[in-house]
């Protein structure tokens, strides 16, 4: 036996005693306790079957945390037990208890927009590494959630049922009923009907019965200890009985159908989650408790959720320990993207962690963009081109003489280079694709720059954002969603990637609409096509085609549940490797796409860099643009290592040439732009 497993069992056989011990103790102050306060806990015995057969059992009301002013003792020196991991694999689940919330059909319609957007085409819905999702809204929610959530893989289940099936229970609803309308679940025992409606486990019991009875309709059992009880250890032996009474009669045939949630009652809406050490303690008694009734072999397959006061920075922490297997998710449910960022921080692997390289950027142009964006490189000009969308303006500096920008007149959703003379660009115009020259000899300021062709999407609220030519020398550019926040549009996927030929045709390439493109970049061999829709913070890649729409997407980074913010723009580097900005949280970040291991981070001083490319006569040099409030200059850092860029492609128009030339002539320079990557 080697000294790991050794050292194992002796831990296992440790906890078993301070799990003995502490329910001995625990029994013996529920008896004290109960004195005053509803236990009837005379008769309280190790075991359970005579406690719930003899005793009916009340709930104590939770004392208010004020009048416990003292701090949650830390369990930071109890030993954590933890369970063979490779021996057990179960999906978490994240659940959102919307409680009492919204207060309107109309809000509730916003939200689950948004929710559709953020998961749809982003979640596979039955892989076992994603986590399974589903919302408990109020009851007369529960049909627009189930219609506005199809396809997006997210469950939708029903906070409570009644006591009966059918007849004449004014107000009640039926088990029968919210599986008819489409509920996967129903969530009973939660600490506001045990506390504030009086809910015992008798009745508890029963529902859990009538919506066994309901084929397909599976539960969430709520259970946890107050603030007091905590205090006085009696965690284990609270939990227990709650889990003994509410499954009582439940067959170990229908055990896979329960998911219990451990939601300490100290930690629901007071912003005082559970440390994960804690978490997994208590989730190791739920699950012994479980065991004591149904066996080890079964009870190791029952999800245990945490919930109480979970958050974006709090979740990755949490489902670090074994036993925790999601969430149920109360006051961060009711915004789309933390509810989003939590799912997504219960996918992360904590495993095979490794810190990245850390570094900073300095300011080196104090612009003030409101919006800046789109930076690129041209080795032809030696200049740096970027934009500030709002403000209308593109920028130009050679990193010698001082910048200067040019006014358009339209909103700029990114700059890209034009073959040609020196100074030749495209831009990304609000109303049409926008042919101009940004040397200091431009001579075009009379006419204004020539149109190239019109934007897509003339009928949509969306304008051209992000975009790049592809190694081919064509412009890809993606639309956004003008409301993708707020106002008529919200929550709407509308917007396309599109690709402008050199015979100036424009083509979607993307099979689905989504609300704001982002990161679009490719590496040197032109054969991926990078890109995110900001709001879901994940990068795909995808194959990308000579010809055809964009194929074979696969998801390559999330941002980490507890940073603020989105994916914004990205550039790969000369070694194939992906630098995105991580807008609103005040960084850049290299990720392997074939791993998604973050390996180098590049810091600001302001939150919101918004794109990154590589410039300097080596291109070896980073720079970033940023955007308001607190920041808006460019930034830039010279890399270590020798890490370079790839020299940026220009935009080739042939009108004339027929197809196969233009493509020969693209893949000619193709090749020219593959650098050995030094
Ligand atoms: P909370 O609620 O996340 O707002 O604490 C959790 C719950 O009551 O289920």
């Amino acid at each position: 036996m080697s000294l790991y497993s050794l050292l194992q069992r002796r831990f296992i056989k440790f906890i078993k005693k301070v799990m003995h011990w502490k329910f001995v103790c625990s029994c013996l102050l529920l008896g004290i306790l109960s004195h005053g306060c509803a236990f009837t806990s005379h008769t309280l015995t190790k075991n359970p079957q005579t406690i719930i057969s003899s005793q009916k059992i009340l709930f104590i009301k939770p004392v208010p945390s004020t009048i416990l002013n003292k701090p949650l003792k830390s369990n930071s020196d109890d030993l954590v037990w933890y369970d063979n991991p490779s021996t057990v694999q179960r999906r978490p689940l994240i659940a959102g208890n919307w409680k009492l919330n919204p207060k309107t059909l109309t809000e509730a319609t916003t939200l689950l927009k948004l929710l559709s957007s953020h998961f749809l085409n982003h979640y596979a819905s039955n892989s076992p590494d994603t986590p399974e999702v589903a919302i408990f809204p109020p009851y007369p929610f529960l049909t627009t959630a189930i219609h506005i959530l199809d396809g997006t893989g997210i469950k939708v289940g029903a906070q409570n049922i009644g006591l009966q099936t059918e007849g004449a229970y004014t107000g009640e609803v039926s088990a029968s009923m919210i599986r008819s309308l489409g509920c996967d679940y129903v969530m009973l025992g939660h600490s506001e009907r045990r506390c504030l409606f009086g809910e015992s486990d008798k009745t508890i019991n029963q529902k859990v019965q009538l919506a066994l009875d309901e084929p397909g309709l599976d539960v969430i059992l709520c259970v946890g200890e107050t603030e007091e009880e905590y205090e006085n250890n009696l965690l284990s032996s609270v939990v227990s009985l709650q889990i003994k009474k509410g499954l009582m009669g439940v067959p170990v045939e229908e055990l896979h159908r329960i998911v219990i949630a451990y939601e300490p009652v100290w930690a629901i809406g007071t912003g005082k989650v559970a440390t994960p050490d804690q978490a997994q303690l208590a989730h190791v008694s739920v699950r012994e408790s479980l065991s004591e009734v149904y066996g080890s072999d079964d009870s190791k397959k029952v999800r245990i959720q945490y919930g109480g006061s979970v958050k974006p920075d709090s979740i990755e922490r949490l489902m670090t320990m074994p036993d925790v297997d999601g969430a149920l998710v109360g006051g961060a449910s009711l915004t789309a993207d933390s509810f989003t960022r939590i799912v997504d921080g219960a996918a992360v692997s904590p495993f095979n962690y490794q810190p990245p390289k850390e570094f900073t950027a300095r300011e080196c142009v104090a612009t003030k963009n409101v919006l800046g964006e789109s930076p690129i490189w041209s080795v032809r000009d030696q200049t740096l081109y970027w934009i500030s969308a709002p403000e209308e303006e593109v920028w130009s500096w050679n990193l010698n003489d001082a910048p200067y920008r040019r006014l358009f007149g339209t909103t700029i959703g990114c700059v890209v280079l034009k073959q040609g003379e020196h100074g030749s660009v495209v831009i990304g115009g609000e109303r049409a694709l926008l042919a101009t020259n940004m040397s200091p000899q431009t001579n075009d300021f009379a006419v204004g720059a020539s149109i190239l062709c019109e934007r897509p999407e003339q009928a949509e609220a969306t304008r051209p954002n992000d975009g790049r030519v592809d190694r081919q020398g064509r412009f890809v550019f993606g639309m956004y969603n003008n409301y993708h926040r707020a106002g008529v549009s919200v929550g709407e996927n509308n917007a396309g990637i599109y690709r402008l030929n050199s015979n100036l045709e424009v083509e979607q390439i993307l099979d689905y609409k989504y609300r704001v493109s982002n990161c679009i970049c490719f590496p040197k061999e032109g054969n991926i096509m990078y890109f995110c829709d900001t709001p879901t913070r994940k990068v795909y890649a995808f194959d990308y085609n000579d010809t055809g729409p964009l194929t074979n997407r696969r998801l390559v980074y999330t941002m980490p549940a507890d940073l603020p913010g989105g994916p914004d723009g990205a550039q790969v580097d000369a070694d194939g490797l992906l630098w995105i900005a991580l807008s609103g949280a005040g960084r850049v970040v290299r990720v392997n796409p074939n791993t998604g291991a973050v390996d180098m981070v590049v810091h600001l001083p302001v939150r919101s860099p918004t794109s990154v490319t590589f410039g300097g006569k080596d291109l070896d040099e980073l720079f970033i643009t940023t955007r308001g409030p607190d920041g808006g200059g460019l930034y830039r850092l010279k890399m270590p290592f020798g890490i370079v860029g790839l020299p940026e492609p220009e935009f080739i128009v042939n009108q004339n040439s027929n197809t196969n030339f233009i493509l020969q002539q693209q893949r000619d320079l193709a090749s020219m732009y593959q650098r050995d990557g030094n």
